[in-house]
């Protein structure tokens, strides 16, 4: 198959643009397009057929399902049959934003994208081109990152192409992602609710909202409530090597003195969320050993940076 690479205006998208693509969800084609997260791989919700094409394009799991984005409260109507108080008191705090909520599905959601799971996750991006995308598709998006399963997620179009490159209708070009880390998933299904992943929107920003919130310790899950968590994440070629202070850096390099090292270095959280995912590819793309990192403090957007840390070890 040959892939259609297209650069969009982040700012400002072009309208005909926009609708070539959407004319590619309405005909049960994939279109890979950005987020304010990291990019997404995306198909009409409600088209079994292309969903399943996402499953194949990516090398994904059969049990493991997708995030369905839409652009207007209204969609969220066709997808549950009731909306609870606290998911509407998140949606109007953090849409469009990086906050994925999961709530009991309607019958109208397909089985493919919920792998048989009564619950549906739910979000609404915070960016022009996929909102504008799902708006002129008319339909909600069901869209998983976009990489190849076991890579991590895209955060530019050249990290789609490296990994879907041939298998998938469309890539959108919109550039490099604000945030870099995938949302923050909350499960309102489970009482108290419980963050299944951490994300830029933090634990003690939803507590504020909704109350007591668990987050995502072992002890509070008793059996894996996000199918994804049982997979192996993405971990570099090289050996990841997190170490608690900067002086530890230069023991690292003693160590492994006939190692090719790579050091990351951030100037702040946000700066190391949007770079850390690149910083992976390149680092196997230049055949490096050892990735040698700081960790930063396991705290608000600290824990999603330490979660995506401790996964790639
Ligand atoms: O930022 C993001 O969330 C990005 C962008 C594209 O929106 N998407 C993303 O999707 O990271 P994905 O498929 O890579 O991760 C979705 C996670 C998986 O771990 C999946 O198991 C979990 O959400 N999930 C989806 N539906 C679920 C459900 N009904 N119950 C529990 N977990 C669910
Ligand atoms: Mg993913």
């Amino acid at each position: 198959m040959k892939t259609e690479i297209i650069k969009i205006n982040s700012r400002n998208p072009e309208v005909y643009k926009i609708r070539e693509a959407a004319n590619i969800i309405i005909n049960g084609g994939l279109v890979a397009f950005p987020t304010e997260t990291v990019y997404g791989l995306g198909a009409n919700v409600f088209n079994k057929n292309a969903v399943k094409k996402i499953f194949i394009a990516k090398g994904r799991p059969q049990d493991n399902p997708l995030i369905v984005h839409v652009s207007e409260m209204k969609q969220i109507n066709s997808l549950v049959s009731e909306i609870p108080y606290n998911a509407k008191k998140l949606m109007k705090k953090f849409w469009p934003g990086p906050l994925t909520i999961i709530i009991k599905k309607s019958k109208l959601v397909p089985d493919i994208v919920t792998c048989g799971l009564d619950s549906v996750a739910i979000r609404m991006p915070k960016n022009k081109i996929a909102l504008k995308l799902i708006e002129q598709s008319k339909c909600p998006i069901a869209a998983p990152s976009a990489n190849l399963s076991g890579k991590p997620s895209p955060t530019t179009a050249e990290h789609v192409i490296d990994d879907l490159n041939g298998k998938i209708d469309k890539i959108i070009d919109g550039g490099k992602v604000n945030i870099g880390l995938e949302s923050t998933i909350i499960d309102l299904t489970q009482n108290p609710p419980i963050i299944l992943r951490p994300g830029k929107i933090t634990h003690k920003q939803i507590e504020k909202i909704i109350g007591k919130v668990q987050k995502n310790k072992k002890e509070f899950i008793k059996k894996p409530k996000s199918p994804g968590m049982k997979y192996k994440h993405y971990s570099p070629n090289a050996k990841v090597i997190i170490v608690k202070k900067e002086n530890e850096i230069k023991e690292v390099y003693k160590k492994y003195s006939d190692k090719k090292i790579k050091q990351l270095k951030y100037g702040s959280e946000i700066e190391m969320a949007k770079n850390l995912f690149k910083d992976f590819r390149d680092a196997d793309k230049k055949c490096y050993e050892i990735i040698v990192v700081e960790e930063v403090e396991d705290k608000e957007f600290g824990c999603a940076i330490m979660d995506r840390l401790r996964k790639a070890k």
